[in-house]
């Protein structure tokens, strides 16, 4: 019974600190190390949808959904990773993303809303579709990082 009681509070808290863990980092490097990595598996995800779209790999409505899905929902999570103080360290972001917050939330926005599009596209099951979505999300990308991203 007890240890039921307690495998449930640490359920608990594990889950807690997993829903946070979006909203505040112990360290900035912490934050760097998170945004990094969500920028990663994004691109990994975007690669494969990306290269159906452009026929270097054959065309495979499920896999370009599966791949959608993950991507959908890791391009949500590097925003809140640059906060205050994650501007120094091992860091391509350039420091107009603090200067110019703006123009750096409309960057996001603007992949958010590429990136419906793109799961309006795999829905539909049409290589055509999925192309022009792509370019969209792609754009999207390409136009934050000259902008915000050291080469
Ligand atoms: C709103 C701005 C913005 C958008 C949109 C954006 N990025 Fe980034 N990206 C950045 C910034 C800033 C960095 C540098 C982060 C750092 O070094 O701390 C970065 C870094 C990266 C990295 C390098 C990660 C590493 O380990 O150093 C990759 C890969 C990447 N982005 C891929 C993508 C892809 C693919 C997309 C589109 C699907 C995308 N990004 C959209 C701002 C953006």
């Amino acid at each position: 019974m007890f240890i039921k009681q307690i495998a449930r509070v640490v359920g608990v808290f594990a889950l807690l600190s997993a829903m946070c863990a979006h909203a505040q980092f112990a360290k900035p490097e912490d934050a760097i190390k998170y945004r990094k990595a969500a920028m990663t598996i994004m691109n990994t995800h975007f690669a494969r949808i990306a290269a159906m779209a452009q026929g270097k790999i054959p065309f495979d409505a499920k896999v370009a959904q599966d791949n959608e899905e993950v991507f959908a929902t890791v391009s949500k999570l590097p925003w809140s990773a640059f906060g205050e103080g994650t501007d120094k360290g091992d860091t391509k972001a350039k420091a107009e993303i603090w200067s110019d917050q703006a123009k750096f939330k409309a960057a996001q926005d603007k992949l958010l809303a590429e990136s419906l599009k793109l799961n309006a596209a795999v829905k539909t099951g049409k290589l055509d579709d999925l192309n022009v979505a792509f370019k969209g999300v792609g754009a999207a990308c390409k136009g934050c990082h000259d902008g915000f991203k050291d080469k």
